[in-house]
């Protein structure tokens, strides 16, 4: 049975996350008026790895015997002032997502909901990652800011991204 006041930090987490996907999808369409189509990619796939997420949450919530309450998502902004600016935005996004985890975290070990600790552990490891690249996007559009050829350049590193398949995410069980 999970704790209902974990259940109600994860039902914020849940609507969290699908917020997350929201604000890179609208970073993405930012880009995509911009001429960025590789930084659009790269924030599509993240959006499509944060409704993984969501759901991963989602499903914990219903595994333990929960009730999944999903709330309206809020309206993303549509301009940056920069590319840099929308990187920075997703990094300070992912560094109010971490802490989001923390709390979760703190509660579950208050309430001694042991059972939520591996689902929580997988996420405090991926928001390392998350924030890694997060942070790498930034340092790296810094250093091409005002060089339109660097900028392309990055655009196009960022249009190899793979975009993240559930089975690899540990989402859905591999075929045997
Ligand atoms: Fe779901 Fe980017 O953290």
């Amino acid at each position: 049975m999970l704790n209902p006041k974990v259940e109600k930090l994860v039902n914020e987490q849940v609507n969290k996350e699908l917020y997350s996907a929201y604000l890179y999808q609208a970073i993405a369409a930012y880009f995509v008026a911009g001429n960025l189509p590789g930084m659009a990619h790269w924030m599509n796939a993240q959006a499509q790895e944060e409704v993984i997420h969501a759901f991963k949450f989602y499903s914990h919530i219903l595994e333990r015997g929960g009730r999944v309450v999903l709330e309206a998502i809020e309206k993303p902004p549509v301009e940056w002032e920069s590319p840099l600016a929308a990187f920075e935005a997703s990094l300070k996004h992912e560094r109010f997502i971490s802490d989001s985890i923390y709390k979760i975290y703190d509660a579950v070990v208050e309430t001694r909901d042991h059972a939520t600790r591996p689902l929580l552990d997988w996420f405090v490891n991926e928001q390392i990652e998350e924030e890694d690249n997060a942070t790498a996007n930034v340092e790296k559009t810094k250093l091409v800011q005002g060089n339109g050829q660097g900028l392309l350049m990055l655009d196009r590193e960022m249009g190899a991204r793979v975009i993240p398949a559930p089975i690899l995410l540990g989402i859905l069980p591999a075929a045997k």
